[in-house]
């Protein structure tokens, strides 16, 4: 069952994602760089915007990856209500918090908005770390239910 294992990569990539931006907001590099949704570098960074284009590049993985996350949910077989609930609220918060991005950039780093960046932030971590228990509870369900 392939929904396990993405779960499980987007749990350890989200991980990840938070570990940077905590580097990025406590070592003060927040706004440098102070475009989006590239860097003035473009595609590619230079040294200058390293740190802030890994936490934006990480983020677009784990958007991916959670978004698959959610979808998966809903079309696996013996998928249930718990699992669909938790999956798409992942969605949803991701979504969300890659938009607030954008905004705590726009409006430099704002302090409420900042806030509510970690708090989502910790919201999408309990949605994707249920989502993957539940992914791994179901496919036990799985080979029980054959035996
Ligand atoms: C799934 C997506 C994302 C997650 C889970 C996430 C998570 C986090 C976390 C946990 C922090 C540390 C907050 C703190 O210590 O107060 C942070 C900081 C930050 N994030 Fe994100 N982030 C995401 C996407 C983005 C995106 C797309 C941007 C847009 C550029 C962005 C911009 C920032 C900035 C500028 C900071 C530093 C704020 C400061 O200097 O205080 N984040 N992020």
């Amino acid at each position: 069952m392939i929904l396990k294992y993405l779960a499980l990569t987007s749990l350890i990539v989200l991980y990840s994602l938070m570990f940077i931006g905590g580097y990025v907001s406590s070592a003060g590099l927040g706004l440098t760089c102070p475009d989006w949704p590239l860097c003035p570098s473009g595609l590619f960074p230079t040294e200058q915007y390293l740190i802030e284009w890994t936490h934006r590049t990480v983020a677009a993985t784990a958007g991916a990856l959670i978004i698959a996350t959610a979808v998966g949910c809903w079309f696996t077989k013996n998928s249930n209500k718990h699992i669909k609930l938790t999956g798409t609220l992942a969605g949803i918060f991701v979504v969300t918090q890659i938009a607030l991005g954008a905004l705590v950039i726009d409006l430099k780093l704002q302090a409420l908005l900042v806030a509510i960046h970690l708090g989502i932030g910790i919201l999408l971590f309990a949605m994707v770390l249920l989502t993957t228990l539940f992914a791994f509870r179901l496919g036990k369900t799985t080979i029980q239910t054959k035996l």
